[in-house]
C-alpha cells in the first residue's frame, strides 16, 4: 500500500486523455488499492487514476461518511444522462476552491468493477455528480473549466502563488 501524489491544478498532465484499460490485473487492483488509501486520507469523495497520473479509464468514488462503500468503476460509459442540477464542488486537485456547476441530475453508467465483471448503476444526487466530474477528469477535464474565464484565471493565480509559498 502507497499513498500517491495528487497532481495539482495547473499541471498540465491533467488534461491528458485516458485510455481504456484492457485487463483488470494484479497491477490494476493494485492501483484501485493505491488510489483508494490516497482518497480517504485526503480525505475525497473520488479520485481519477488522472490525478496520480496513471492516464487510464479508472475512478474510486465513496460518498459515504463511514468510508466503507468504496465504488469502482474502470472504463465506464455514460448511457443515459437525464435532469439538470447545479451544485458546489471541489476537487482533490485544486484544494480549497469550490463553485457550483450544474450537471445531469440522474445517470446511468456501465463499466468494469475490481474484478473485471461489468456492471451498470443508476446514480442521482452526489453519487451522480461525483461520476460525471470524475469522468470529466479521463477527458482531460478539470471542474474550473466549466467557470468563467475571469475566474479561471483568478484560481490558476491563487494556486501558483499557494505552490510558490511552500516551495
Ligand atoms: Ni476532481
Amino acid at each position: 500500500m502507497a499513498k500517491l501524489t495528487i497532481l495539482r491544478y495547473p499541471d498540465p498532465r491533467l488534461h491528458t486523455r485516458a485510455r481504456p484499460v484492457d485487463s483488470v490485473d494484479a497491477r490494476i487492483r493494485q492501483l484501485i488499492s493505491d488510489m483508494a488509501e490516497t482518497m480517504y486520507a485526503a480525505p475525497g469523495i473520488g479520485l481519477a487514476a488522472t490525478q496520480v497520473d496513471e492516464h487510464i479509464q479508472l475512478l474510486v468514488i465513496d460518498i459515504s461518511e463511514t468510508q466503507d462503500q468504496l465504488h469502482v468503476f474502470i472504463n465506464p460509459q455514460i448511457l443515459a444522462a437525464q435532469g439538470n442540477a447545479e451544485r458546489e464542488e471541489g476537487c482533490l486537485s485544486v484544494p480549497g476552491i469550490y463553485d457550483k456547476v450544474t450537471r445531469a441530475e440522474r445517470v446511468t453508467v456501465r463499466a468494469l468493477d475490481e474484478n473485471g465483471a461489468a456492471f451498470e448503476l443508476t446514480a442521482e444526487g452526489l453519487l451522480a455528480v461525483c461520476i460525471q466530474h470524475e469522468m470529466d477528469h479521463l477527458q482531460g477535464k478539470v471542474f474550473v473549466q466549466y467557470l468563467s474565464p475571469l475566474k479561471q484565471s483568478r484560481i490558476k493565480n491563487k494556486l501558483k502563488k499557494r505552490l510558490q509559498e511552500t516551495m
